[in-house]
């Protein structure tokens, strides 16, 4: 039985996926290296350092102090693209969902990579409706780790197997695998066969909360 439900935010609740994709398009063009959205999406799901490394991974000329500064650069220019963000930038039908989640009693929380994730929250109005928000700023390793999911239902006083992790990355996806998640692949995700259920739109996973779970599975 499904308690509560994990959603991943960057291309899941909101499309700030690609304002990433922008704001490291910017730095790579800057300091010349090749980036394109391939390779932007190995970057779904990993942290800002982590990212910076894969988009670095075929040179070797950046010092730890010049990629902590390139990754404060990247930051500073995502964190303006988030400037016009509000409410308007999400999809009706997450809202609706999350309601009717709710009126089903199911807890929910966010589980994301992401420093940011208190601010996008606010930004959309989203806040409330989660129970916990686990994100970059309380774990140790991001995913595919399955840390951000473990804190995360431990936040929503649940066992990894009673909950369902929604994501648009491999790692995501990777991480709820690991740490005993029912797993549901959503946008690029919804292309990796490792998901438990793939889903075109968030809507649906309310489809997936009333199937019976030997479906769920089969
Ligand atoms: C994840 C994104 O949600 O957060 C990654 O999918 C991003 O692309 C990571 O690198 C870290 O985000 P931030 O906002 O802390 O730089
Ligand atoms: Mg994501």
């Amino acid at each position: 039985m499904i308690k509560g439900v994990i959603f991943d935010l960057d291309g899941v609740i909101v499309h700030t996926d690609e304002m990433h994709y922008q704001a490291w398009k910017r730095i790579a063009e800057r300091i010349g290296v090749e980036f394109d959205r391939e390779t932007n999406n190995r970057l779904r799901g990993v942290s800002r350092m982590d990212s910076l490394n894969i988009i670095l991974e075929n040179t070797s000329c950046f010092s730890d102090t010049d990629k902590q500064r390139l990754a404060d650069e990247k930051n500073a220019i995502y964190r303006r693209l988030l400037d016009g963000l509000t409410k308007n930038d999400v999809d009706a039908a997450v809202p609706k969902t999350l309601r009717e989640l709710r009126n089903r009693k199911i807890k929910l929380a966010i589980g994301s990579s992401s420093k940011n994730a208190a601010l996008i929250l606010n930004k959309i109005e989203l806040t409330e409706y989660f129970d916990a928000v686990s994100d970059g700023n309380n774990i140790t390793r991001s995913k595919p780790d399955p840390e951000v999911f473990l804190k995360a239902a431990e936040y929503l006083g649940l066992a990894p197997y009673e909950c369902a992790v929604v994501e648009d990355a491999y790692a995501g996806i990777d991480a709820a695998r690991a740490g005993g998640f029912f797993s549901i692949g959503i946008g690029d995700a919804s292309g990796y066969d490792r998901a438990d259920v793939r889903i075109r739109g968030v809507a649906n996973v309310l489809k997936i909360m009333d199937m019976p779970l030997d479906r769920r599975l089969g």
